[in-house]
């Protein structure tokens, strides 16, 4: 698996097949693993680009705090280490939506179109902000166990939890491996995360907007309006999805997916 020096530390990548290049951006507490049905079915057409973000999944454990930015930073110095220079279609689900934004705000040039999957535009409120500091003070005192419990039903539909117990198992075997530090340093970026919903108008590249019609994080309602307030967004939702709709219900994720480039390229 190649690796690249990043900024302040090594960046793991997954890096498959040819053509128009194809960035996509895991969630929380997760890493690259969570978009395998995806890396598979692109790699097809595209150069897939699946990293694990700073401390996450294999790449380097670095200390201190980071924001939206910082990863967005990331991501731009990696297709740099990379050499791509041709624009890319950057895909994120929930937080890697959240770093979206914040590269769509720093790197605009670099980019072709937008895929946001089960994400939001607002920021956290005070209860919310709450919840992310008690969350980062547990995972430093008692490590990362207790998120995979907690976090299962959140992430995942009913559905998903009976049927498909593999996915459940391989999702918690990735956030109990998850370094704390990385955690902490994440849920607080995410508590201090800015709103962009006054943004959305003014960006002007094809979008999807993908979403779990169950999605309990980030609801179908809240991402309808970050469609309506876009003004090149397509709205597509996933049946029988949670949160984690790409894992959940690849192949109507990736015949959306797949529609979406086909068209945004015409
Ligand atoms: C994620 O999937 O990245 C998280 O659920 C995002 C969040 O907690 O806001």
């Amino acid at each position: 698996m190649p690796q690249f020096r990043v900024n302040d530390h090594t960046m793991h990548v997954v890096t498959q097949g040819d053509g128009p290049p194809l960035l996509f951006v895991h969630g929380f507490p997760l890493d690259h693993t969570m978009w395998s049905a995806q890396i598979d079915h692109f790699a097809k057409t595209h150069t897939v680009i699946a990293p694990d973000l700073r401390g996450f999944g294999q790449s380097e454990v670095v200390d201190g705090p980071v924001t939206m930015q910082t990863y967005a930073d990331d991501l731009a110095a990696l297709l740099d280490a990379m050499n791509i220079t041709d624009p890319v279609h950057l895909c994120g689900l929930s937080m890697g939506g959240y770093i979206a934004w914040a590269f769509v705000e720093r790197y605009r040039d670099r980019l072709a179109s937008l895929i946001l999957c089960d994400t939001r535009a607002t920021a956290d409120n005070t209860a919310a902000q709450k919840t992310r500091e008690l969350t980062a003070l547990r995972v430093l005192k008692e490590g990362s166990d207790f998120l995979a419990s907690d976090l299962i039903d959140k992430l995942f539909v009913k559905q998903t939890r009976e049927q498909r117990p593999e996915i459940i198992e391989q999702t918690k075997q990735v956030i109990r491996s998850t370094d704390p530090t990385t955690i902490a340093a994440s849920s607080r970026a995410m508590g201090a995360r800015p709103d962009v919903s006054d943004r959305l108008p003014s960006i002007d590249l094809p979008t999807l907007i993908l979403v779990g019609e169950h999605d309990a994080i980030s609801p179908p309602s809240e991402m309808r309006d970050i469609a309506t307030a876009m003004p090149h967004a397509t709205y597509v939702e996933i049946k029988a999805a949670g949160h984690m709709s790409p894992l959940e219900r690849p192949e109507p994720v990736n015949a959306a997916i797949e529609h979406f480039l086909l068209e945004s390229i015409r």
